[in-house]
């Protein structure tokens, strides 16, 4: 472990590299060798990496703080933001990374979460339903503070994917909504300005692809960075829609 007291030490990076878009490009490993320094994360390792060693390396990242959601990818065989995860948490030094499978991919570490986060909101219609007009220039209803926490608890959720490259059905079948969309869905359930019935969710999530295909494998709310309470709401909601005639 390297900290301001101790030595340096070589990390030996293992990065899957692909351009599915160049035809001659073959999936492979490729190796990298880095020093480390004190408190390093792998966003800090993998921006050393394309700045010294390698322009051609492609990987997503924004914020540097586990709030976009930009930066998940497998490392060591594991989903986690690549921001918030520090080399030495490594003892040995050896840190392999993959990019997130379940999502398409741009190149090397870089998928398109975006896309798919978009096709799930329009598939969960990720938007306040209300059968009353309201006019905008009227001033906001006001909200039970309790129900308030309960609609902003979920809505923490930052669309980094790792809760669906971690879902085995999801993997295997690529129409599911997932955890996240299933999340949303019980966002949108708690939130009073919605008027949508158990009926209306029924309609839109009571199918394999939806709150019935969860296998309650829980590796969704195991690798969730926010440590949202995914399996707690998908049971609720199953129980609900599960009674709907
Ligand atoms: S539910 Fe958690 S793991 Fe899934 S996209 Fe949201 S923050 Fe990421
Ligand atoms: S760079 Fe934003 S979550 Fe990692």
């Amino acid at each position: 472990m390297s900290d301001s007291k101790t030595e340096s030490r070589e990390l030996i990076f293992s990065i899957l590299k692909y351009n599915p878009r160049d035809f001659d490009s073959k999936p492979g490993f490729v190796e990298y060798k880095l020093m480390e320094t004190a408190g390093m994360t792998l966003f800090i390792a993998l921006n050393q990496i394309r700045s010294t060693l390698d322009a051609d390396l492609s990987f997503d990242f924004v914020c540097r703080a586990g709030i976009c959601g930009s930066c998940g990818m497998i490392i060591n065989g594991k989903p986690l933001l690549a921001c918030r995860t520090l080399t030495s948490s490594y003892p040995d030094g050896k840190i392999q990374i993959m990019p997130m499978p379940a999502f398409e991919l741009i190149k090397d570490l870089s998928v398109n979460t975006g896309k798919w986060m978009n096709d799930m909101s329009k598939r969960v219609e990720s938007w306040i339903h209300s059968n009353e007009e309201k006019d905008i220039r009227t001033i906001e209803e006001r909200v039970d503070p309790d129900q308030a926490d309960k609609t902003f608890e979920l809505d923490r959720c930052i669309e980094c994917g790792l809760c669906i490259t971690s879902c085995s059905t999801a993997l295997m079948r690529h129409d599911f909504v997932g955890a996240a969309g299933l999340n949303r869905v019980a966002r949108f359930h708690a939130d009073p300005h919605d008027t949508r019935t158990d009926e209306d969710y029924y309609e839109l999530v009571g199918d394999d692809d939806g709150i019935f295909g969860c296998m309650s494998l829980m590796a969704c709310e195991d690798n969730c960075p926010k440590h949202l309470p995914l399996q707690e709401k998908i049971s609720y909601l199953r129980r609900k829609l599960v009674s709907v005639k």
